[in-house]
């Protein structure tokens, strides 16, 4: 592979990825900008996606445009002529495992250099992580973003046939791209997103860099991908966004929010609508009175709190209290009364006191969370939080997370155990692995379970009587 590189030689900018500017949002239509010509044919290509259910959904992205220049999957990364890495950067670990597979991968480049090697996905949005890949991993062929997968197809072009090497990274305001052709990894459960970006700018969190500013997809567009999802034969939908609850806010021309796009879902013959993630303060009435009306809005909210202490919300600029939270649980918990509801927390953010994370605890205790996502703060270059005073020692942060996890724990038992003895509905995934006769699936309120069935019913929903519930899911019977 050549050295050079191509005219597409552009780095990501903190400062400007920091910015916000009010225009409204430009939709480019991929069919536009993409010269689709099948010169991927007889190639073969392998993804690793690290991270959350947005990365997964670009992932799915990727593999629609490589299939539809004519790459094909490959069994192995052994066999792959093209390789991507489609990372994450919430976290410091999860980017070292990132670099970590680089170093590892360079063998295959030694024993193929015609092997392409792409870096993409969050950690190429950032400047830091650019800079260390054009020093110390200059075998990496191919670097692009975020808000660029649209224009693989030529990135591509440059690298097979100019032999050049191409880095391209916007930190610009992102477009919306409608369009892009899906290859999706499950045939019954699908994401569909329906906004990009965050403008909440939590002081720990790296995301909103990452992703740009806050746009929302036309709700036309949602929904005529969601009906031919149903003429395709799935039963589930995962709306994603980094904060569903303020979707529609970047609208100039319509009123049109979470709330309403619920609601015209909720008229869908799809049998399961789900969403991630909320946003405490944006969580509205109008949303828990429209999800209370149950049909195909599934009774499960995540919700993340990351702490139980206002004091902490505070310096996370989360810009909701401890009160307010527990209120919202509250109301939600009121009129949606079966409702399932997990979290995130952070434990050890800077400066966290131990009666401050007490305060966590009790919290946990309040509002009955039937499972979370709990982490120790990791410092994320470029954010707020960075630079704040932390003298609390790894491994008290450790043991906190580990008190936690002890009471997280019992929350998961107790949400299973509710269902003993109770019928319940599940998406039938697959089949166990170890046993091809066990069924494997999850309820509405999103708890796994495994029974006795045929393989003939993956994909269907069955009604299973729960016999035993575990800590981590549910056996049963099928009714
Ligand atoms: N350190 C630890 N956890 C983080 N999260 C986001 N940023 C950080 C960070 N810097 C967690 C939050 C968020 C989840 C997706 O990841 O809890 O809700
Ligand atoms: Fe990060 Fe906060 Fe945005 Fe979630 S809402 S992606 S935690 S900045």
């Amino acid at each position: 592979m050549a050295k050079d590189y191509s005219q597409h030689f552009k780095k990501p900018s903190i400062k400007k990825a920091r910015k916000r500017v009010k225009d409204n949002t430009k939709t480019i239509d991929f069919s536009t900008c993409a010269n689709i010509e099948g010169f991927g044919d007889g190639k073969t290509y392998k993804i690793q996606t690290y991270g959350c259910q947005g990365n997964e959904a670009d992932g799915e992205k990727i593999k629609g445009i490589l299939e539809s220049l004519k790459f094909t999957e490959a069994d192995t990364l052994e066999d792959a002529d093209l390789i991507l890495l489609n990372t994450c950067a919430i976290r410091e670990n999860a980017e070292n495992r990132v670099f970590g597979e680089l170093g590892r991968l360079k063998q295959y480049k030694r024993n193929n250099p015609e092997l392409i090697l792409g870096v993409c996905g969050c950690m190429a949005q950032e400047e830091n992580v650019v800079e260390r890949i054009l020093n110390k991993f200059q075998y990496v062929d191919l670097v692009f973003g975020t808000h660029n997968i649209y224009k693989l197809p030529q990135y591509l072009e440059n690298v097979l046939f100019q032999k050049e090497r191409v880095i391209e990274v916007f930190s610009e305001e992102g477009a919306i791209v409608e369009n892009i052709p899906k290859l999706r990894d499950n045939a019954k459960k699908a994401w569909v997103n329906i906004m990009y970006g965050c403008d909440e700018f939590c002081t720990y969190c790296i995301v909103p860099y990452t992703r740009g500013k806050e746009r929302s997809r036309e709700p036309k567009h949602i929904i005529s991908e969601i009906k031919d999802l149903i003429k395709e034969g799935y039963q589930e939908v995962t709306l994603l966004g980094q904060n569903v609850n303020s979707y529609g806010r970047d609208f100039t021309d319509k009123t049109y929010r979470f709330a309403q796009l619920l609601s015209d879902l909720n008229k869908l013959d799809i049998p399961r609508i789900r969403f991630t993630t909320s946003h405490p303060k944006d969580f509205d009435s109008e949303t828990i009175d429209v999800l209370a009306r149950g049909g195909n809005l599934m009774p499960y909210i995540h919700l993340p709190v990351q702490s139980g202490s206002t004091e902490v919300l505070k310096r996370m600029n989360r810009k909701y209290t401890r009160e307010s939270y527990i209120a919202l649980v509250d109301e939600i918990k009121e009129k949606i009364p079966s409702v399932s509801l997990t979290t995130d927390i952070i434990v050890g953010f800077p400066g966290e006191t131990e009666a401050q994370f007490q305060e966590t605890l009790s919290l946990v205790e309040t509002c009955q969370f039937e499972g979370a996502f709990t982490f120790v703060f990791s410092k994320r270059s470029g954010t707020p939080a960075a630079n704040y005073e932390d003298k609390t020692p790894l491994k008290e942060k450790k043991d906190r997370l580990h008190r936690l996890n002890n009471i997280i724990n019992d929350g998961y038992l107790r949400g299973t155990k509710r269902f003993e003895g109770k019928t319940v509905k599940v998406l039938v995934d697959g089949h166990s692995k170890n046993d091809k006769n066990i069924l494997a699936g999850y309820t509405e309120h999103n708890k796994l379970v495994n029974f006795k069935g045929d393989s003939s019913q993956i994909g269907e929903i069955v009604n299973v009587k729960i016999t035993e519930a575990k800590t981590w899911f549910m056996l049963g019977e099928q009714q």
